[in-house]
């Protein structure tokens, strides 16, 4: 799992065999090499060492005083005391007490002290004790309530359960998150999660630029993270009174092991830690995206969340120190390859520096209006005639331009050419922008060749295509041992059991197949094992992120997961009468009478409705097809299939994501590139509609006869529309027992779900009301995108679109 890949650390030095474990350092001993504290209730350890990432040539020389759980498989450091001061190779460090009563770190050869705790003990003897909770404190050791230092005081990046962050209002003590330089280094980072003296959070980098805050607690949470409320691990708890303004949090379960921090991307986290994952989940990551961390790519770079890795150089700039990036610090960002020539040459008519043009650019902060250039030329001297200016803009708000390095340029979409982004332009030095638009040039030629001869193939593969997903996990509550809340764990060869070794498959969904098995022998499942392959292992990790987090009637349920190596497998309630595709276009001896499906297309609606607009962040389902509505033994329907999913968060309303979905339930702007929104579902599930309707597929050959497209069934429904002659076109299998106002009802939505613009397009919420009756309907237009499809070839009916 790359999730916490700045996490995976290796210890260096080995276990010691005849090292008998205690949680105390009493005056005149030691701890050295590879002696270890271990908390009375063996949860947390202390000692020495040195991290080294996995996959890097970078190897450290540094050793670091840490505190971690001691019973995980990879340590994550949660508190570290040298991080500025780390004990270099060969010196060989130990933790003692020195004759002041004071905790040091000492280098046995040179007797020097590297790191103390630097307190005025009053008594004779001190002890360092680890505590159950990982807290190190030095006391008083004929009184431990005598306590003069302890390390929840002096967090690193991490927050324990039951220490606090936050303010000692009489001391002036504040206790802040501070992020590690990177993943080997424990040196602080710029970023830091504090609360001002009024107890509102923030997210800041180098002290002085907030790019997070929490917003007011309201008694339950904080305005801008909704997810603590109700969380049962970890269980917050926000205290502001005359001496104290912090928060905290508690376990609910003594066993449960959990991981609060700032994390080196400058992003907070919380999660637990799954022992049948062997990983962390991480409930909650803020901010969502990374390129909302306040230049977290350093200066002379381009953010983009939709690549990995998200930070690429400005054209014209490298990368200032590949060491760096390879462990997660890129706040070096980029540099130069050739030297502006600024001020060596200035004339009129021509400048030795050039700008370098990018599209779809979300610009930078801090940029000066320059309210004297008119043109788009004007603003280019204006900033040519200073040598610091580094970049302009010129668009609807006039000329921008920017002096020295260039922070938080993000790119805005990487699918189109045209989107909405904003213009911008980089000065370079004369040959570095002709060498980039040699490059582009022969690129675009190149693309249009392949695109030309391809267009179809490549739309395949598209929609095949998931994103590289990075960032948040949710799953609320998930916990190790006995699963009493949200998702179980389970065991492989339990799955085994359960479903008979495999042997009674219910289907195959988008990479993997679908069994039916009973949990106890009595609770039916059904469990998805996904393919072994990368994508399964994206699928498993968008579906786990979007359904694990929501309970509704109308979502199938997550029961638990299995992550044992590459088996993947994903349990959910059992649907006894499988799914709408079934029900709608196979020959059943039981046809879906027209109550069922009109109550079908409401339950459908609300969960979509509830996906969009009620859950934590908006959901964009992005698969919706009968495929993937299920029915329970009552026909209430379930969406299922989260693998396709996209998270936005609340703030969003919508997303830059590769294409993904099923042709024939496909969204315009899909294929035109630009940003989706929650609508691209809408227009699913108006094709849905037109299907539960008349019980066979839109794209259904007999529509299509002899080159005649005019029966396209939504076509056919617009036009019967204002002809008034909806009765016909409803299943004949129904033999006419409909609800002809209904239906009438339903064709409206659906004409309106799929209008060509998203704005025309109703909520789901809207589309919940014109089911119910509350809302009524004005007659829909005839939908351009209609008129393309009747008009073009059926058989690759989308591909063949030219948008307008
Ligand atoms: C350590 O734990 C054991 C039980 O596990 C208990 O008997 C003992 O009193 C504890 N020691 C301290 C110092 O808390
Ligand atoms: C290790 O790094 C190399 C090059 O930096 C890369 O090709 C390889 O995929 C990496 N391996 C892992 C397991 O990340
Ligand atoms: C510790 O003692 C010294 C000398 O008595 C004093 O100057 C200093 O302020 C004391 N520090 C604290 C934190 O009390
Ligand atoms: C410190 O130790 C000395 C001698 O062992 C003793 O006389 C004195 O009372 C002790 N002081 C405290 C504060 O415990
Ligand atoms: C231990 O220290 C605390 C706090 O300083 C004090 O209140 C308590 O009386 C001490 N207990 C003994 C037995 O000295
Ligand atoms: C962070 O702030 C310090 C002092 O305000 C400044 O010297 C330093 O250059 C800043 N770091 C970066 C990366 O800008
Ligand atoms: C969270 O902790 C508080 C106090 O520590 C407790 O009153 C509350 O019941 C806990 N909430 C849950 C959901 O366990
Ligand atoms: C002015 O710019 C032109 C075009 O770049 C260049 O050929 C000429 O040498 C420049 N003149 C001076 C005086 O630098
Ligand atoms: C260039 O712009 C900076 C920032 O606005 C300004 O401080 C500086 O004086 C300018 N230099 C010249 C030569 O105009």
């Amino acid at each position: 799992m790359s999730v916490l890949l700045g996490f995976l650390l290796l210890l260096s030095l080995h276990p010691p065999t005849s090292y008998a474990t205690t949680d105390t350092v009493s005056p005149g001993q030691t701890l050295a090499g590879g002696d270890r504290l271990i908390s009375n209730n063996s949860k947390f350890a202390l000692g020495f060492f040195k991290m080294d990432s996995k996959n890097s040539s970078y190897t450290s020389r540094n050793s670091y005083l840490c505190i971690w759980y001691n019973k995980l498989p990879m340590i994550t450091p949660l508190w570290s005391a040298n991080g500025e001061n780390p004990v270099v190779d060969p010196a060989s460090p130990e933790l003692t007490i020195s004759g002041d009563g004071n905790m040091v770190i000492m280098d046995q050869a040179t007797k020097s002290i590297i790191w103390s705790t630097r307190v005025n003990t009053t008594t004779n003897g001190t002890v360092v004790v680890l505590l159950n909770d990982g807290n190190l404190v030095l006391q008083s050791s004929s009184n431990s309530s005598m306590v003069f230092w302890q390390s929840f005081d002096y967090p690193t990046d991490s927050l324990f359960a039951d220490a606090k962050i936050g303010w000692n209002k009489v001391t002036g003590l504040n206790r802040r998150l501070v992020s590690r330089k990177n993943s080997i280094d424990q040196a602080a980072g710029l970023y830091s999660l504090e609360f001002d003296i009024n107890g509102v959070g923030h997210l800041v980098w180098n002290s002085t630029v907030t790019y997070w805050s929490s917003g007011d607690w309201n008694g339950q949470f904080f305005g801008s993270a909704p997810e603590m409320f109700g969380a049962t691990i970890p269980n917050f708890t926000f205290v502001n009174n005359d001496r104290e303004v912090y928060l905290t949090y508690t376990l609910n379960n003594e066993k449960a092991i959990t991981h609060a921090a700032i994390d080196v991307n400058g992003r907070g986290l919380a999660g637990v830690w799954l022992d049948s994952l062997q990983d962390w989940l991480i409930n909650y990551r803020m901010p969502l995206l990374h390129c909302d961390v306040y230049a977290i790519c350093g200066p002379f770079t381009v953010c983009n969340d939709n690549n990995d890795p998200f930070c690429d150089c400005m054209k014209g700039f490298s990368i200032r120190s590949p060491k760096d990036w390879e462990i997660e610090d890129r706040t070096g960002g980029c540099m130069r390859n050739t030297p502006l020539n600024c001020g060596s040459t200035m004339n009129k008519t021509g400048f030795s520096d050039k700008f370098y043009y990018v599209q779809n650019i979300i610009l930078p902060r801090n940029a000066m209006h320059v309210q004297e250039a008119a043109s788009k030329d004007e603003c280019s001297d204006v900033c040519l005639s200073n040598c610091s200016c580094t970049a302009y803009s010129y668009g609807k708000g006039g000329c921008s331009v920017w002096h020295d390095e260039l922070y938080n340029v993000r790119q805005q979409s990487d699918a189109s050419a045209d989107g909405n982004g904003d213009n911008f332009y980089i000065r370079l030095a004369a040959n570095e922008v002709q060498s980039a638009e040699r490059k582009k040039k022969s690129g675009v030629i190149i693309g249009v060749a392949i695109g030309a001869s391809t267009a179809a193939f490549c739309l395949m593969i598209l929609l095949l295509m998931f994103w590289r997903r990075k960032g948040k996990l949710f799953a609320r509550g998930a916990e190790n041992d006995q699963g009493s809340i949200g998702i179980t764990a389970f065991r492989y060869i339990d799955l085994q059991r359960a479903t008979k070794n495999f042997s009674e498959k219910l289907g195959g969904g988008s990479f993997g197949s679908v069994f039916k098995g009973y949990l106890n022998e009595s609770t039916p499942i059904a469990a998805k094992r996904l393919d072994g392959t990368c994508q399964g292992e994206k699928q498993f990790r968008a579906e786990v992120d979007s359904i694990g987090m929501i309970q509704h009637i109308n979502l199938v349920k997550l029961i638990g997961l299995c992550c044992e190596g590459d088996k993947k497998l994903l349990v959910y309630e059992y649907m006894p009468n499988g799914s709408l595709d079934v029900q709608l276009f196979k020959d059943n001896d039981k046809v879906l009478d027209w109550n069922l499906r009109y109550q079908i297309a409401i339950g459908v609606a609300r969960g979509l409705a509830y996906l969009h607009d009620s859950c934590r962040d908006c959901i964009i389902h992005c698969d919706i097809k009968p495929e993937n509505i299920l029915l329970n033994e009552s026909f209430v329907p379930k969406i299922a299939d989260f693998g396709m999913a996209k998270i936005l968060g609340r703030e969003f309303s919508h997303a830059l994501t590769t294409m993904r979905g099923t042709i024939g339930y496909l969204a315009p702007e899909w294929i035109s590139g630009t940003v989706v929104t929650a609508k691209v579902d809408v227009y699913s599930y108006g094709m849905v509609l037109f299907e539960i309707l008349s019980g066979r597929r839109n794209s259904s050959q007999e529509y299509f006869k002899d080159g005649d497209h005019s029966a396209y069934f939504p076509m056919q429904v617009a036009r019967q529309l204002i002809n008034g002659g909806i009765g016909n076109l409803v299943d004949a299998k129904l033999h006419g027992d409909v609800n002809l106002e209904e239906a009438e009802r339903v064709c409206k939505i659906a004409c309106w779900c799929i209008q060509d613009s998203e704005f025309d397009r109703p909520t789901m919420g809207e589309v919940v009301q014109f089911l119910e009756g509350v809302l009524e309907l004005k007659m829909p237009p005839l939908p351009r995108l209609l008129n393309a499809i009747t008009g073009g070839s059926h058989s690759t009916p989308l591909s063949s679109l030219d948008l307008p």
